[in-house]
């Protein structure tokens, strides 16, 4: 069956917020050290010990907000551990991630000095589940009071004068997890404390998010948003595509049969109706959506690497990854009223990452490619469209084969994604541009695909999926003629 989509280029639905791009950068395996931070006296080439080829790349997409330090980590991190001289700073056990020693040589400054290279907003997410509120509250005052203070004149003493603009900040991570294992009403009230102490220090304005539900616990949305939804900016959600068992064994990243192609994508999916039934909770206490709903960690998550730590979760990226991130972002554009920011796990070497490092070495995954291709969208108007997908049959079950989105930029140009998850089939579309198409009508494209469902970069092969010009669009009778091949991700400009 055809793919039919109305794109109304006139009917805008309000901002997609930039920050639904953003990334997530943990202390665990190889993310902030090697992957990040490789330390001034590398051989690697580096900025003050951020290595400069991570920074190019990511330069180039854009990144928007970076949260740090965790995760699982933030919740047993002690920022007074990371600031002062490096030589002095206390080495503590990474015991969430690998046991391996943390020497805390990238804290606070480092952090800092990192989103300043990157030209990107810090999100940092305190430590509720064994920190104190006055710990809490003194890191927000080292960061950004001006005045004269314990803390603020602790970090002149450690070589910044100036206070950082530090505008998001997360009370906890995973509160009924890794974060403490608490009962949502219990997480509720500490919120509600911990909060209370995180200041707006002269004109720097904190953005408070509130640690949110795992998955599909609408309850906890249900006990945050009743008992604290004025105290909050943003809520969060957490939700990763596994196609196996989270325990009993979450499938291959590399190898893996047809069924896992059609199981992650249907899983993928599944972040559509987890945004619908949250923020349906959310709109009973907050309608106005002044309260943003924060992704702070999506992605796949599969079984690591063999034969490397399990507590690194390293994993390989193919180009099934890549349509999971198209399809994620076609999600979170259409759900741009309540999505504010979503930060994929992890940046470098972690999951579902942009860039996977080998010592000096460097690569970039389908993944990153696509943040690449649809960073046209950032801070772009969203886009009214209708559509009647076919369907992308496998084993008697069934799924919309094309996600679609599309936005108008500041210079009236149309971006329109779309992602044709079907592992087999290619996807006839007719679309169907409503005032825009005329005579000199001019459409571009690019695309990532592959003729195999396992195709990925290696250091030995770097650039075995990379995006090209797509070549599939005609203009007939006033409309886009479009063919998708299986497995693609293509963005079109029409100008
Ligand atoms: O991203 C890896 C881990 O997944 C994070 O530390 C934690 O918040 C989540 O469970």
């Amino acid at each position: 069956m055809k793919n039919n989509v109305i794109v109304n280029a006139d009917i805008t639905k309000g901002k997609i917020n930039k920050n639904i791009y953003g990334h997530f950068a943990e202390h665990l395996g190889r993310c902030i050290y090697e992957g990040i931070w490789v330390g001034e006296d590398s051989s690697i080439p580096n900025t003050k010990g951020i290595r400069n080829d991570v920074l190019a790349a990511l330069k180039n997409i854009k990144v928007p907000v970076l949260r740090w330090p965790g995760g699982c980590f933030a919740d047993e991190y002690h920022w007074k551990d990371g600031v002062g001289p490096r030589e002095n700073r206390k080495r503590m056990v990474n015991t969430h991630w690998g046991g391996v020693v943390e020497n805390n040589h990238f804290g606070t400054h480092e952090f800092m000095l990192l989103c300043e290279l990157l030209d990107c907003e810090p999100y940092i997410c305190g430590n509720v589940g064994s920190g104190t509120v006055q710990e809490m509250s003194e890191w927000v005052e080292y960061m950004t009071f001006e005045g004269e203070s314990p803390m603020a004149n602790w970090r002149r003493e450690n070589g910044h004068d100036e206070p950082w603009k530090l505008k998001y900040f997360g009370v906890g991570n995973e509160n009924w997890g890794c974060g403490g294992n608490m009962r949502p009403e219990y997480y509720a009230d500490l919120y509600r404390r911990y909060q209370t102490y995180v200041r707006n220090y002269g004109g720097n304005k904190i953005y408070k998010i509130a640690g949110g539900a795992n998955v599909d616990d609408y309850n906890w949305t249900e006990v945050l948003m009743k008992n604290a939804h004025w105290l909050m900016d943003g809520l969060s959600l957490h939700y990763y595509t596994i196609p196996g068992d989270f325990w009993l064994g979450k499938g291959s990243a590399i190898d893996f049969p047809e069924d896992e192609w059609f199981i992650t994508m249907k899983k993928a999916l599944h972040m559509d109706e987890l945004i619908t039934k949250h923020s349906t909770i959310m709109d009973k206490y907050d309608p106005d959506k002044r309260i943003g709903m924060i992704i702070d960690e999506w992605g796949t998550w599969f079984d690591v690497e063999p034969g490397t730590n399990p507590g690194f979760l390293y994993q390989q990226n193919t180009i099934r990854d890549a349509l999971v991130a198209g399809l994620h972002f076609n999600i979170f554009h259409n759900h741009a009223d309540r999505v504010q920011m979503t930060n994929i796990a992890q940046t470098v070497n972690v999951l579902q990452a942009m860039i996977l490092t080998e010592g000096e070495k460097m690569i970039l995954t389908p993944t990153y490619h696509v943040f690449d291709m649809y960073k046209v969208h950032q801070d772009a108007e969203l886009l009214a469209v209708d559509s009647t997908f076919g369907s992308y049959e496998y084993n008697g079950e069934t799924l919309p084969q094309v996600t679609v989105s599309a936005s108008k930029n500041a210079e009236g140009i149309v971006h329109i994604s779309l992602c044709n998850i079907d592992h087999q089939n290619e996807a006839v579309l007719d679309l169907d541009l409503r005032g825009v198409i005329g005579v000199d009508t001019n459409v571009t494209g690019t695309i990532i695909t592959s003729d195999s469902m396992n195709a990925h970069n290696t250091f030995e092969q770097p650039e075995v999926v990379k995006p090209a010009t797509f070549t599939g669009v005609t203009v007939e009778n006033n409309k886009l003629a479009i063919k998708l091949p299986a497995m693609s991700v293509v963005t079109l400009a029409v100008k």
